[in-house]
């Protein structure tokens, strides 16, 4: 299995990094059977996987529940958990029982969570020193949707770039080992990536991050939502459709089950 310093050695080498996300047992399956690097069980899960419009109500339960479908079909690929809102916020030591909890029952490798403020870095440390591997996140954090009031382009100005770098550097001092760099300008992505020794994971950050994530539903074209960063892969929305509408025609005009798929005992 890939690790941290497989990571790091892949930066140094300009190797680059394919995480996904993934949820369940199949997806994982198909993943690790494409190499993916990383799958990231991300709270993405929310709007994909349970129709709701943010990522705010995703619980540790949920993820501890799709994780640990996904460390059954990718039991060789390195696994990320993401954190939800709110299970890192409250106190240190909440956020190092949340964190463990998802490592110790998913059998993921890592947690991410949201955000550089000086509270996010002080949890990061925390969660360090319970010898679990943390990977940050900035920019367009969907976790703040409250705040930023509509899923956008984050740190345009001068201003906001600046202290996007100042919080990278912090959690790189705080010893995230990996950051996802989520909705900025490419020119911010490059320069992140290179004052930065730990690899950087874009999704929508332009073509210089050290990697790229991406969520499974929208590579497959199963989303409804289709950002300028995403690029689809093929459309299985359409073949998908098609086989269910047929199957419901061949039940209703009797010609499923055929004699093939019948069973006669002798
Ligand atoms: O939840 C998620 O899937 C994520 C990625 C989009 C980075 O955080």
């Amino acid at each position: 299995m890939k690790n941290i310093e497989t990571f790091f050695t892949m930066k140094v080498k300009q190797e680059k990094i394919v995480m996904l996300t993934a949820y369940d047992y199949s997806s994982a399956k198909l993943s690790e059977l494409c190499d993916v690097d990383i799958i990231l069980v991300g709270d993405s899960l929310g709007m994909v996987m349970q129709g709701e419009e943010t990522t705010l109500h995703v619980t540790s339960e949920d993820i501890i529940r799709y994780g640990k479908s996904v460390r059954k079909g990718a039991p060789n690929t390195f696994i990320i958990a993401d954190m939800p809102y709110m299970s890192y916020h409250l106190d240190i030591h909440s956020a190092q029982k949340n964190a463990a909890d998802l490592i110790l029952q998913t059998g993921a490798n890592a947690v991410k969570l949201e955000g550089g403020s000086v509270s996010r870095i002080e949890a990061v440390k925390a969660i360090i020193d319970c010898e679990i591997p943390v990977v940050a996140h900035l920019g367009l954090t969907p976790q703040s949707i409250n705040r930023f009031g509509e899923y956008s382009v984050q740190a345009k100005n001068k201003k906001e770039q600046e202290n996007m770098i100042k919080q990278a550097l912090a959690l790189e001092e705080a010893g995230a080992f990996m950051l996802v760099l989520e909705c900025i300008p490419e020119g911010l992505g490059k320069e992140l990536t290179e004052a930065l020794h730990i690899p950087t994971i874009g999704i929508g950050a332009g073509r210089y991050t050290d990697g790229q994530v991406m969520v499974w539903h929208d590579i497959l074209g199963l989303s409804d939502m289709q950002p300028k960063f995403v690029k689809k892969y093929t459309d299985l929305k359409h073949p998908i459709t098609d086989a269910i509408k047929e199957y419901v025609t061949e039940v209703k005009t009797d010609k499923f089950p055929a004699k093939a798929n019948t069973y006669y005992p002798k």
